[in-house]
Order: structure tokens, then C-alpha cells, then sequence
């Protein structure tokens, strides 16, 4: 039992997959995952563990942006034990080079979040995946024939940006960022300070400059192949 959640030790997995939305995590044990049983059901934050492919299994609903992903994140590092972090999630995109509906492996984590700006005293850290379990799915897609782009992405606590302000992501594009989510750079850095092992596989839902969107369909085909990724790799 920790805080904000009510799983006894023992009750979670080893390997944690990581969706935003607690109706993902529910979908995603149901869905693929034998014998998924419900461990938490504190503020509606769904988690569940089941069996894939004969090995145990967590599913774990974050909510959206540092802030929460951080408190779900370090009570299953510390109170369970927690060895592997997958995030798997949406992004939207600012690069011309990058579609709709591609898959993207996060290397590293950029951020406009103040989160390792205070962590670090004003230094700058890099916030990088786990290279195994990135080189893991990395194969495993080239394997399957399933299309993934490498590369760093950008955390930032804006959904909605201010627009008096300009472009929010012109610098970001220009330095090759491929896409903008909420989660992956907190993700990245507790995992190092705790010596665990994380990676961020994300679809891209949107294009914020083309204002293109995935329809449903491509995000539940999308959706799929980032589950059978991170399931994969386990
Ligand atoms: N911004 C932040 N996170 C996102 C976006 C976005 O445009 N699209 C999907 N996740």
C-alpha cells in the first residue's frame, strides 16, 4: 500500500506498462493480458497485473503530465519494486518529416517542464531511455516490419500553449525533436535516479502544424502495434 495506491507487495509485476489513461490500462488487461486482476483503484488510477506469454505483467494508468506520471512512477520504484517502465502513449508532431500514425522510440526527453531545472539546481540533465529495452524494441519492430522512428522528444507541461507567445515549437523543431508528449523526460529521470530501466513508445496522434489527426481507427491500429511492442519486450 502507498499513497495513491492500494496494491499489497507482491500485487505488481516486475514489468510496468505505463498508458496515461486509466481506461487504456483496464482495455489493455483485458484485451491482452490472461488472468488480469485490478489492484488499484485509488482516484480511478486503474492498475492491474496479468500474465503475457507466461510471464507477469503490470498495466498502469499515470493520468497526464510530469506531475502525476511522477507520483505513480516512484511509489512503484519504491513500495513495489518496480524494474521496467514502459510508457506507451500519444504525441503530437511539428516536423515535416513526421507522420501521423508513425511509431515513435524515445531516446531521450527534452523538456520546457521547471520539474530537473529544480531537481538539478538550474544544471541541465539529459533524460535518456534504458538502450536495452530500447535496442529490444527497436528490433523487435524492424522483426515485425513495423515502421519506428528513434529519437528525442519533447515533455513539456503545455497541452495548450500561450499563443501571444509565438511558435512554441520553432527551436525544438530546428534541433530535430520529433514530437511533443507530457510524460517521458519525469519518466526517464526517476528511473536513473533509482537504477531502473525505462522506455517511452509512442503513436503520433496529431500534427500540430498540418492540423492532421489520427482517426480512430489508425489510433487503434497504432495502439495496438505500440502494446505488441512493449509486450515483446518483457
Ligand atoms: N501536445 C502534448 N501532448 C500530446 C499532444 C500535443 O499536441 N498530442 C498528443 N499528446
Amino acid at each position: 500500500m502507498s499513497i495513491h495506491n492500494e496494491a499489497r507487495k507482491g500485487d505488481i509485476a516486475p514489468t510496468v506498462l505505463l498508458p496515461g489513461d486509466p481506461l487504456r490500462a483496464k482495455f489493455i488487461a483485458e484485451n491482452f493480458l490472461e488472468t488480469p486482476v485490478c489492484y488499484n483503484h485509488i482516484r480511478g488510477m486503474l492498475g492491474y497485473t496479468g500474465i503475457y506469454k507466461g510471464v507477469k505483467v503490470s498495466v498502469q494508468g499515470t493520468g497526464m503530465g510530469m506531475p502525476s506520471l511522477a507520483i505513480y512512477v516512484q511509489e512503484l520504484i519504491e513500495q513495489y519494486d518496480v524494474q521496467n517502465l514502459i510508457r506507451i502513449g500519444t504525441c503530437g508532431t511539428f516536423q515535416d518529416h513526421v507522420q501521423v500514425k508513425d511509431l515513435i522510440l524515445a531516446m531521450g526527453a527534452s523538456t520546457d517542464s521547471q520539474m530537473n531545472k529544480i531537481r538539478f539546481k538550474g544544471l541541465d540533465y539529459s533524460p535518456i531511455a534504458s538502450f536495452d529495452l530500447l535496442n529490444k524494441a527497436y528490433n523487435y519492430a524492424i522483426e515485425q516490419n513495423i515502421p519506428v522512428k528513434v529519437g528525442n522528444v519533447l515533455s513539456s507541461d503545455f497541452f495548450y500553449s500561450e499563443p501571444l507567445l509565438g511558435d512554441a515549437y520553432e527551436i525544438w523543431k530546428a534541433y530535430n525533436v520529433l514530437a511533443v508528449e507530457m510524460e517521458s523526460s519525469a519518466l526517464y529521470t526517476i528511473a536513473a535516479r533509482f537504477g531502473r530501466n525505462a522506455l517511452s513508445i509512442l503513436t503520433v496522434s496529431d500534427h500540430i502544424l498540418k492540423g492532421e489527426k489520427a482517426t480512430q481507427l489508425d489510433r487503434q491500429n497504432s495502439f495496438t502495434q505500440m502494446i505488441d511492442i512493449a509486450l515483446n519486450i518483457v
